[in-house]
This record gives C-alpha cells, structure tokens and sequence, in this order.
C-alpha cells in the first residue's frame, strides 16, 4: 500500500483517470509503473507484467514502438509547437480525411472528453435544440458537466445540466423513438459508440467474432445504427458515433465501416497515436464548418482552441500509428488475437469445470469478462478474485476493461496467457466449492460512477 497511499495523498483518486485508480484492480496487481516496452509494463521492483490494459486501450501497437517513438523524436526536433498550423498538422488531418469516409473535415485536440463535448456543442449550434441522447449501456462519453450531469456522480454540477441529456436504450430503438416523440423538435443529437460487447445486428452480429466480413450479415437492414441513422434524419437530429474504443481496434475506417452507417460526426482517440495525446472530431462538411472562420457574416460557433491540440509530436505519432495499422493489417489481427483468447479460456474453463462461473461474452475485439458466485449471481468479489489470480500470474488485467490487446501480444503472450487462465481457474474453482473470503486477499473492485465512495 506504500504507493498507492502516496498517490492518494499527491493527487485525487490516486491516479489522473478514475479508472486507473487504485479501486479498479486486484490487491496484488501493482500499484505503480515505472515503463512498457511491447505487450508488458514493469514496477519500481523490476517485476514485468503483461499487461491487457495497454494504457486504456490507446497503446495498439504495443509500449514504445521503435517507428512511432522515431516520429515523435523527429517533431520534437522540429520544434513541437509553432506560431502558425505546422505541416504536420494539415498532414494529420487529411490523413483522417483519406482513411474515415465520413469525415470531410477534423479538428484535433488532446483528450476524447474534449472532442465528445465539442461534438454536442456543434449539435446543437446545428440544430439549434439542447437534448443529446446517449444509450444507457454505455457508462463514459465525457467528463463535462452535459454527460457527467446524467450519471450517479452529479456532485458540483448546476441542476439545469442534469435533465439535458436523455437515455435510451442500445438496441431498442423503441426506447429512442419515443425520447424523439416526447420532445419533439428539441433533440439536437444521437451520440452513441457504434458496438461494445453489445452488437448492432442483434443475433446474426455473433458470427462477427469470427468473421469480419458483417456487411455480408443477412439482417443488416435490422442493423441498430442504420435504425438510429434514419430515426435521426426523420426528426432533423444530428448522427454522432464515439469510436473512441472502437476506432482502428474494429476496422482501420472505424466500426461505422464495417456497419454501413454515415455519422454526421464522429469522434475517435485512444489507439489514433499508440498512445500519444490525440483526439479527433471528424464529420460532414456542413456541421464543422459552422466552426469556420471564412463565412463572412455568419454567426461564428467558438469550437476547439487550445495551445496544445496540433502538438506535432503526437500528430507525427498518429501519422506513423495509422501507416502500421494500414500495412500491417492490425484490426484483423486484434480479431484473430481476442478469438484465440476467447477459445482457450473458453476450453480451459470448461477443463477447470468453472465454465457456468466465468466467461468471456462479447465480440473477440471486445471481450468482456463475466464471473458468477456458486449461486449463479454476478459477483464483484469473485471478478476481484479472477483478477487478483492473474495479477498473481504476473497478468494485469483492470476491472472494467477487461481485454484490450495490442499488435505486441504474440503467440508466447497468448500461451502465458492461457498458463494464467488455467492456473486462476484452479483456484476460482477452489473458492466456489469453499469460501471465497479465504481466497480474497484484499478489497474488492468498485465501479468508477458510483455516487458515495
Ligand atoms: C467511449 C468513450 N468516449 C470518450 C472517452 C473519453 O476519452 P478521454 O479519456 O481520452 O478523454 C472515453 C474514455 O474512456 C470512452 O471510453
């Protein structure tokens, strides 16, 4: 505990991202890092991990890539950040232009949060309306007072935030016909991410675990977002895709690709720079432009302005980031990656007999991990528990987000993975027949949006 009470006394939360806080792993995961190189990170005590965490899914080629790092190395030398937009900046953009066919225009900045809410704010400059609607399955679009207003976690935000932002459920868009029915003409926005571990083809979307090839799938026209994109363009409302999680990790032109939707505006980060700072808003010409300085006479929207948004050294970074996910076909490999993953846990578990217990749901880009007590009950304690075995297994594994594998994570990492898995099993299964508190050796994980810690 020496770290982490000497992170919780310097800094709120222990850690600049809640879900990197001390509560989100296994007692014996470690507290602190010192460095990663490839698909392992190391603590002051030297120990290596491997890590499923890969900086909150943004490290997709794996920790200190030798290019990326030579990229950045060489904006450093040109200055990083000068008077006037760099040519790497106009460089980045177009490249984001070329690779996403639903983005005519970009505007970068440092954080996804910053893009989401600029995203919202052109939504309704557009539309001229105030209600943004997000799926309530979907737990984090922004640390902004117009999303965090809508969570548990409402403490410090004005009362009038709080009712701005509706929620519906992904998948029934029942649930979102009616939000447009009960406030008609006042909704400026859908912004949703396209697929988590929940799909948007229902049933038929399952053979997407193996199969990349969805816009085969034979009940595309039930896809969600397709029924969200034309419920939008009925009511006059603005299409918004987050693909922070799912951008470049699905499909090197984002999930919207593989789905066959058009969003109005979409917002990508995370894996856009293996882990430099960048986020992107990119969209239809004729919303971003209301951000543009060159219409003489109209009524000007105040979009992203910050010192640091076109850093050079993190857009040279996306620039070589988006060069290895093109060549090296990455996104086909993180599929082919998560299925392996899936099919040894899958096997190991049913070997360990804990297969009712614990389980790996969701796409194979994707995977979630679901752990039940004896009694078939979901169980924050034997997840703890899974978790805290891996850890012991030198595996970190983070709470809510279970599997984020990189390009680094080989055959070896997939066999000491699935050595791990066999050997957590036997004691999961040890804990179901006794009793877990035997097993447990620190406190259990929490969720991030809870109201009282
Ligand atoms: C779906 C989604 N949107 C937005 C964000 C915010 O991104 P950032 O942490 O870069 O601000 C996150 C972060 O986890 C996210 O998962």
């Amino acid at each position: 505990m020496f770290w982490r009470s000497r992170l919780e006394a310097a800094i709120p939360g222990g850690a600049h991202t809640y879900s990197r806080g001390g509560d989100q792993y296994a007692s014996l995961a470690p507290e602190i890092l010192v460095r990663g190189k490839g698909a392992y990170v190391w603590d002051p005590e030297g120990d290596k991990f491997l890590d499923y965490g890969m900086g909150l899914r943004s490290v997709i080629l794996g920790y200190a890539d030798r290019s990326v790092n030579r990229a950045v190395i060489r904006e450093i030398k040109n200055g990083n950040s000068l008077s006037r937009p760099s040519i790497t900046e106009l460089n980045a953009a177009e490249r984001l232009i070329e690779l996403i066919p639903s983005a005519e225009m970009v505007k970068f900045a440092k954080n996804g949060s910053n893009v989401t809410s600029a995203a919202s704010k052109m939504a309704r400059a557009y539309t001229n309306r105030k209600y943004i609607c997000v799926p309530n399955q979907q737990p984090f679009f922004s640390f902004d007072d117009w999303f965090i207003g809508s969570t548990a976690v409402k403490r410090g935000i004005p009362e009038n935030y709080h009712e701005l932002t509706l929620k519906f459920d992904y998948g029934s868009i029942d649930t979102l016909e009616a939000l447009f029915n009960k406030h008609t003409g006042e909704i400026a926005a859908v912004m949703l991410e396209p697929a988590t571990h929940l799909l948007p083809c229902l049933d038929s979307c399952k053979k997407i675990s193996g199969n990349l090839d969805c816009l085969a799938c034979p009940n595309h026209k039930e896809n969600f977002l397709k029924q969200v994109q034309a419920l939008c363009k009925r009511h006059g409302a603005v299409f918004i895709l987050d693909e922070m999680r799912t951008g470049f990790r699905w499909h090197l032109r984002g999930a919207q690709e593989m789905y066959g939707v058009s969003p109005d505006l979409t917002t990508f980060g995370k894996a856009l720079a293996n882990g430099f700072s960048v986020a992107a808003l990119v969209g239809k010409r004729e919303i971003m432009d209301l951000a543009s300085i060159d219409k003489v006479g109209t009524e000007r929207v105040f979009l992203l302005s910050s010192t640091n948004g076109a850093e050079m050294s993190s857009l040279g970074a996306l620039l070589e980031t988006t060069r290895q996910l093109e060549s090296d076909k990455i996104s086909e490999y993180l599929w082919d990656y998560g299925t392996k993953l899936r099919d040894g846990f899958t096997h190991l578990a049913k070997q360990a007999k804990v297969d009712q217990h614990i389980f790996l749901d969701g796409p194979s880009v994707a995977l979630e991990l679901t752990a039940l007590d004896i009694n078939f009950q979901a169980s924050t304690k034997f997840r703890t528990l899974f978790l805290q075995e891996m850890a012991k297994n030198h595996v970190l594994i983070a709470s809510g987000n279970t599997f984020a594998p990189s390009f680094a994570h080989k055959e070896r990492e997939l066999k000491a993975t699935l050595d791990a898995f066999s050997n957590s099993f036997l004691v999961y299964k040890n804990a179901l027949e006794r009793d877990i508190d035997l097993y447990l050796e620190g406190e259990e994980v929490k969720p991030v949006f809870r109201k009282y810690n």
